[in-house]
């Protein structure tokens, strides 16, 4: 929270700090105050994609943040990632984590998921197939109706998102106008009948 109101815009590049944010959502997955809520929501990403029932060339995540745990479920099963932020700072502390200096490495969540699935491989093989197949991390934002501030991409084949689709807009009709939008301008539909 921001002066005891909600987060919004630019107060993602103010007031929200990646540091805190991944160590106490992310990191210590015992952690009291959350009361392990993350290991639930990523059991069930992993769950979504172990099906095999979402697979695709490309996907595009919303919002990733400064953790990429929402797209990692599904590294097995695309072959190019782009991820995606409204706030610089987060952009940055992302780069930074996965190919520069930052100092967080996540292995907190590649450990978690590697375990739901061959605990003989190592989370490191995850996290190297994750950096292999991301494209790149791309400002964006979903209250303009250009979400991604005059950049192009084709159409991706699988979206996902964790937590911003749901903290952006302001109202419901907002939040439908968003859906609306994603459906009909970047993701690619296929006849599944
Ligand atoms: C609570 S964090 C969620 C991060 C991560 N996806 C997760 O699930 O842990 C919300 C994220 O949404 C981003 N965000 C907020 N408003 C946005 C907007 N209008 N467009 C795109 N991203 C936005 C913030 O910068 C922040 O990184």
């Amino acid at each position: 929270m921001a002066d005891g109101r909600l987060l919004r815009d630019e107060d993602y590049n103010t007031h929200f700090d990646p540091d805190t944010y991944v160590e106490t959502y992310y990191t210590d997955f015992d952690n009291a105050v959350v009361g392990g809520m993350m290991p639930f929501v990523l059991k069930g990403v992993h769950d979504v994609f172990k099906t095999g029932d979402v697979k695709g060339t490309r996907l595009l995540d919303i919002g990733t943040g400064p953790v990429p745990y929402s797209v990692i479920p599904a590294v097995p099963f695309v072959q190019d990632i782009y991820l995606t932020d409204f706030s610089a700072v987060n952009r940055k502390y992302l780069y930074d984590a996965l190919f520069g200096s930052g100092k967080q490495d996540y292995s907190s969540v590649f450990e978690f998921l590697v375990n739901l699935n061959d605990k003989s491989q190592p989370w490191t093989k995850l996290s190297d197939d994750l950096k292999d197949k991301i494209c790149g991390i791309f400002p964006c934002d979903l209250l303009q109706d250009d979400i991604f501030k005059g950049s192009y991409f084709p159409l991706f084949d699988v979206i996902t998102t964790s937590l911003c689709m749901d903290v952006a807009p302001q109202d419901v009709d907002t939040y439908g106008k968003i859906a609306k939008g994603i459906y009909q301008n970047i993701l690619k539909l296929v006849d599944i009948w």
